[in-house]
């Protein structure tokens, strides 16, 4: 996302806005090896290389991590070539640079981090340390105890048994099945698939926790930025005491 020269410069702490307008008038900034004079003139923070007197300038972005309902309907990712919604649109408000971590399905709806903290994201994506993540599904038909047993125990997925997984009932009607599945690992589609591998494939799809993090009435398409003490205990739950099976 291009922004003004003078936004970029003062939020990395080189000069309140106005002065570093008055830097830039003085040929002291570079962008990508060229003076530049104009006030305004776009930047990329991230790609374009800036320079004030021949020293780059760094980041001093505050980090923030939020917590979003992801709508259906909505890629995780930054752009998406079909042009269809992204997460990034729905905190597009916020200045900050964030990315998801982890991802969700288009079909899937529910809690998904963004952050702009490159260190927490791949902590908490580690296989090893292995956060637990709660799903609730609508699947069809009515599992029976194997086929909840076999969700649990680990179904075969590319050659790969899943990891031991928490299963448990929470609604029927004649021809679905609500259930919530805790998993610690992050393979692509894997509630879908592990639903099907054991015939009852998944009609509808929520994340509902995320470590100790619940989505809670959190409404689809709302955030809200997590506190220092959320954070924390995100952290604590990513150490490798915690370590899990698989
Ligand atoms: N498992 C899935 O199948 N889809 C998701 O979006 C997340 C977990």
């Amino acid at each position: 996302m291009a922004e003004r020269i003078q936004v970029v410069l003062a939020r990395a702490g080189i000069a309140s806005r106005r002065k570093s307008e008055d830097l830039v008038r003085q040929g002291r900034v570079t962008v990508n090896g060229k003076v530049i004079k104009e006030p305004g003139f776009p930047v990329t923070f991230g790609k374009d290389d800036i320079r004030v007197d021949g020293r780059p300038v760094r980041c001093l972005e505050s980090k923030i991590t939020l917590i979003l309902n992801k709508p259906k309907g909505v890629v995780t990712t930054a752009r998406d070539p079909q042009g269809r919604p992204t997460v990034t649109d729905l905190v597009a408000r916020l200045k900050h640079r964030l990315f998801p971590i982890g991802r969700l399905d288009y079909d899937t709806e529910g809690l998904l981090l963004l952050t702009n903290d490159g260190s927490l994201a791949q902590r908490l994506q580690h296989p090893r340390y292995g956060v637990e993540k709660v799903y609730k599904a609508k699947i069809k038909g009515r599992p029976d105890y194997s086929a909840l047993k076999r969700l649990c125990e680990g179904v075969i997925l590319d050659g790969k048994k899943t990891a031991p997984a928490k299963v448990k009932k929470v609604g029927t009607t004649q021809e679905h099945t609500w259930i919530e599945i805790a998993i610690h690992e992050g393979r692509n589609r894997q509630v879908r698939r592990m639903c099907k591998a054991v015939g009852h494939p998944v009609l509808k799809l929520k994340r509902i926790g995320y470590g100790a993090l619940k989505l809670g009435d959190l409404k689809p398409g709302s955030y809200r930025i997590l506190t220092a003490r959320e954070i924390a205990v995100l952290k604590e739950a990513a150490k490798p005491d915690r370590q899990k099976n698989g």
